[in-house]
Formats: structure tokens, C-alpha cells, sequence
């Protein structure tokens, strides 16, 4: 059973995801909610210990040793984490889930997207997101937010991080009901006031 309020925000890295759900956990916050900003990779324990491997491990990693890793921390926090704080009324905002799968390692790594489909099922039981906010933007806009310093995954290249784009525009026209996608190239206070808007209808 459950009671909360599931929210994922996904997106290219350097979409400006990271600080849009820190701003609507401080908006839930001031009108009284009760609220879990959490994140995959890595919410807590041993997801931590999976981030650190995932973003920092300079060996070779094959693409489905890879999803097995992201897969593994996501039923990890699903299960441990997620779940119990949905039951108990939570509005759960997680920074990345089931889709940043899909979009890196379907679409930017080219797995087959029907078997990644059905690890996420059984990673998360079932469980989707009640809404999930796409953050688009152009991927030299977002590598030049990245910076120099990239981790594993961000030193990914170019083409990749084009393929990630579109799969994530083909996951929302395929969802249109859960996944609404936001122009990221706007103004901080503005795409604010777009991702209230979409939580407020919920
Ligand atoms: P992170 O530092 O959290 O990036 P960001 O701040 O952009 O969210 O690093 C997570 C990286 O892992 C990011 O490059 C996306 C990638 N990733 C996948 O490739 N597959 C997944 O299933 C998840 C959850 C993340």
C-alpha cells in the first residue's frame, strides 16, 4: 500500500536537475510536507559504496556489468528506502530512477530496451512514479556545466550524450501521462515555477 507521493526528476548530466529538486523539496517543506529528496545512484549505505564503484572505478566496466550495477542499487533503495517512506506518507523526490537507465543504458549504450524494461521490474517491484520531470536541454549547454572534471560516466562522449537526449524525449512520448519534459535552458526561477506548477496538479 501507498499513502505518499513518488517524484523523479531525470535528465542529461549538467541539466540543472540537482538544483530544481532541491528547490521544490525547500517549497514542499515551507507549505508543510513531509518529504525524502533522495538519489540513485547512491541514496545511502550500500548504494553509497555501488556510487563510488559505478562513477569512480577506472577498470573496464562492460555495459550490462554497468546496468547490473545501477539495477542493484535501485532495488536496493526501492525496497529499503523508497517503499517504507512511501507507506509511511512521504512525498519521495528522487534524483534519477528507472528512466536514466533506460536513456544511458538503453539509448546511449545501445542494451536492448525490452530486457532493460524488465530488470527495472524486477529492481522495483512494479513500483513507478507517480510523475517523473524531464529536464531537456542541448548537450553543449549541459557538457559545458559539467566542466572539466568529469566523472566516469560524463566522460562518455558527445554522441553518447545525444543518444541519451533522445531517449529520454522518446520515454516521455511514450509516457505522456507520467513523464512531462521542461525546457532546462531557462531561467532558474521560471523552470521553478514550471516544476511546482506540474506538482501542484498532482
Ligand atoms: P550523478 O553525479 O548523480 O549525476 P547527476 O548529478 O547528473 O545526476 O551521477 C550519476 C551518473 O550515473 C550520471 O552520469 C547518470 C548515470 N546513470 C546511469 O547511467 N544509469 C542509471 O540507471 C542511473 C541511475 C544513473
Amino acid at each position: 500500500m501507498k499513502n505518499g507521493l513518488f517524484i523523479t526528476f531525470e535528465g542529461a548530466d549538467g541539466c540543472g536537475k540537482t538544483t530544481q529538486i532541491e528547490l521544490l523539496d525547500k517549497y514542499l517543506r515551507g507549505r508543510g510536507g513531509n518529504t525524502l529528496l533522495t538519489r540513485e545512484p547512491g541514496g545511502k549505505g550500500l548504494g553509497v559504496k555501488l556510487r563510488e564503484i559505478l562513477l569512480n572505478y577506472d577498470g573496464e566496466v562492460s555495459p550490462t556489468a554497468e546496468s547490473f550495477l545501477f539495477l542493484a542499487d535501485r532495488a536496493q533503495h526501492i525496497d529499503c528506502i523508497i517503499k517504507p517512506a512511501l507507506k509511511a506518507g512521504t512525498i519521495v523526490l528522487c534524483d534519477r530512477h528507472t528512466d536514466s537507465t533506460v536513456a544511458y543504458q538503453g539509448y546511449g549504450r545501445g542494451l536492448d530496451l525490452n530486457r532493460i524494461n524488465s530488470l527495472n521490474e524486477i529492481a522495483t517491484g512494479g513500483l513507478k512514479p507517480d510523475l517523473t520531470i524531464v529536464f531537456d536541454i542541448d548537450v553543449e549547454t549541459s557538457m559545458q556545466r559539467v566542466g572539466k572534471e568529469k566523472d566516469r560516466m560524463e566522460s562518455a562522449g558527445v554522441e553518447f550524450f545525444n543518444r541519451v537526449r533522445e531517449g529520454y524525449l522518446q520515454i516521455a512520448k511514450s509516457e505522456p501521462e507520467r513523464v512531462k519534459v521542461i525546457n532546462s535552458s531557462d531561467t532558474i526561477e521560471n523552470i521553478h515555477n514550471q516544476v511546482v506548477e506540474l506538482v501542484e496538479a498532482l
